[in-house]
C-alpha cells in the first residue's frame, strides 16, 4: 500500500471496531443508558447492586436474584489473611490504583456455591469474586497505610453499605449510601471507553478473567482517564477559591495544558453523568466546609467555557469534574477516587469480557510502519 494513501486513525476516533449489547452512549444529545435503560431512571430508581445485575445478564433482577447477588458480593469481600499479609507487606506510599492493579491476579477467586446466580461459566463467579474482594482490599489499604486494624463485614447490610463501614468504621448514613450508589451506577459502564476496550484485547486473546481485570484496571488510572477525579480535585484546591479561576484557566490554555474534568471524546454537549453529578455535588458542598471546592469547579467550568467559546468552541465537564466533590463529601481520600471508580467499573469490565468471549476474535490492528527500512540482503555473487 502506498504510504501517501494510508489513512491514520489516530486514537481510534470514529472507528467502529465490534458490537455491543451493554451501554448506549449517545454522544450528540448527551444520554447514557445500561441494556436500554437510562442512566436517570438507574439512579433514580435502583440500586447498585441491580444495576450490576442488569449489565452482567442483560435484565434488571428480580428481589430474590438481586438479594442472592448483594449476598454472593458480602461474602466475598472480606480480604483472606494471605492478602492481608501481602497488603501489610507493601510501601505505605503505594497508590490505591496500583494496590488494585497489582493485586488482581493474585486474589483468592475460590467461591461459595451461588445457586441463584446465573453464572455458568466459572470464571464469570471467580471475577465476581475479584470485583468484591476489590472492594474488601481498597478499605483494608485505607486501614492498613494508617496502622489501624480491619473493620470486618456485616452480613446484616448489602454490599455498598458494607464498603462505606469497612472503609470508615462507621455505619454509613441513608444519605451516604445513598451518594455512593448513586456514584458507582454512574461509574458502571461506558461502552468501548479505554480502559474497557483494553479489557476487550486481553480477553480476546483468552487471557484469564484476572489478566483481563488487573489490564483494565491499569489503563483506567492514566489522567487522560480514570485519573482525571483525582486531578481535578487537586487542581481545584490549588485554584483555592472561585476569584482565582479565570486566571488559572487563562494560564493553563496558554501553557497548552489540559483542565482535567473538562471534554470528553464522545459526548459533544454535557455529559450525562455530571449532569446528575454537578446538583449532588452542590447539595452535599453546600453549608459545609466544602463550599468554596464546589463554587470553585463551577467557575473554572464557566471560565473554560468562555475561554473556548472565544477559541469557536464548546467543551464541557465530564464525569470526573464534580465527582471528585462529591467522594470528597464522603470521606474519600482524593488518592482513592480513581480506585473507587475502579471497583465500580470493574462490573461493565466483566460483562465486556462476556460479551468479547461469546463471539471471539483476536483484536490485533496494524501500524504503519515509518522506521528504516531493512538492509537489503547481501546479494549472492
Ligand atoms: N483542557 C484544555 N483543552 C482541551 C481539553 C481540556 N480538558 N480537552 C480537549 N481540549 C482541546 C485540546 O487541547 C485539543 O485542542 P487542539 O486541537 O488545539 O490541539 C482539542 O480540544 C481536542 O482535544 P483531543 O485531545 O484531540 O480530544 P479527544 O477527544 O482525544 O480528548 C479527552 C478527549 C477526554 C482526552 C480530553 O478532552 C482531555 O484531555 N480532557 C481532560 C482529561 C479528562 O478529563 N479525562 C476524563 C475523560 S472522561
Amino acid at each position: 500500500m502506498n504510504a501517501q494513501q494510508t489513512t491514520i486513525h489516530k486514537g481510534l476516533e470514529g472507528i467502529i471496531v465490534d458490537r455491543t449489547a451493554i451501554a448506549k452512549v449517545e454522544g450528540a444529545i448527551g444520554r447514557l443508558s445500561y441494556r436500554g435503560i437510562d442512566i436517570k431512571e438507574l439512579t433514580a430508581a435502583h440500586s447498585f447492586v441491580d444495576c450490576v445485575w442488569l449489565v452482567l445478564f442483560g435484565s434488571l433482577p428480580s428481589t430474590e436474584q438481586a438479594r442472592a447477588l448483594d449476598d454472593f458480593l458480602v461474602r466475598s469481600m472480606a480480604p483472606t489473611d494471605s492478602e492481608q499479609r501481602i497488603l501489610a507487606a507493601l510501601p505505605r506510599s503505594k497508590h490505591p490504583m496500583e494496590i488494585l492493579q497489582g493485586l488482581t491476579p493474585l486474589i483468592d477467586r475460590r467461591f461459595a456455591d451461588a445457586p441463584a446466580l446465573p453464572v455458568e461459566s466459572t470464571e464469570l463467579a471467580e471475577g465476581l469474586v475479584i470485583a468484591a474482594r476489590l472492594a474488601g482490599i481498597l478499605a483494608a489499604w485505607q486501614h492498613l497505610r494508617h496502622g489501624e486494624s480491619l473493620p470486618v463485614p456485616d452480613r446484616t447490610l448489602g454490599f455498598q453499605a458494607n464498603f462505606l463501614l469497612l472503609f470508615s468504621g462507621r455505619r454509613p448514613t441513608v444519605q451516604a449510601l445513598a451518594t455512593l450508589q448513586v456514584t458507582q451506577i454512574l461509574q458502571m459502564e461506558h461502552g468501548f471507553n479505554a480502559s474497557t476496550f483494553a479489557a476487550r484485547v486481553a480477553t480476546s486473546t483468552l487471557a484469564p478473567v484476572q489478566a483481563v481485570l488487573s489490564a483494565a484496571i491499569g489503563t483506567l488510572s492514566g489522567p487522560l482517564h480514570g485519573g482525571a477525579d483525582e486531578a481535578a480535585l487537586q487542581m481545584a484546591l490549588e485554584i483555592g477559591a472561585p476569584a482565582n479561576a479565570a486566571d488559572y484557566v487563562r494560564q493553563c490554555l496558554a501553557q497548552k495544558r489540559r483542565i482535567m474534568g473538562m471534554g470528553h471524546r464522545e459526548y459533544k454537549t454535557v455529559d450525562p453523568r455530571a449532569r446528575i453529578l454537578k446538583p449532588m455535588a452542590e447539595r452535599l458542598c453546600s453549608g459545609s466546609t466544602h463550599e468554596t471546592l464546589f463554587k470553585t469547579l463551577v467557575a473554572v467550568e464557566e471560565a473554560v467555557q468562555q475561554a473556548m467559546a472565544q477559541r469557536g468552541r464548546k467543551i464541557h465537564a465530564n464525569v470526573e469534574f464534580y465527582k471528585g466533590a462529591v467522594m470528597n463529601a464522603l470521606g474519600i481520600p482524593s488518592d482513592f477516587f480513581t480506585s473507587m471508580f475502579a471497583i465500580g467499573r470493574v462490573y461493565g469490565y466483566l460483562a465486556h469480557f462476556l460479551e468479547q468471549r461469546a463471539d471471539n476474535r483476536l483484536i490485533r490492528p496494524q501500524a504503519q510502519y515509518v522506521g528504516p527500512d531493512p538492509a537489503s540482503a547481501a546479494q549472492p555473487e
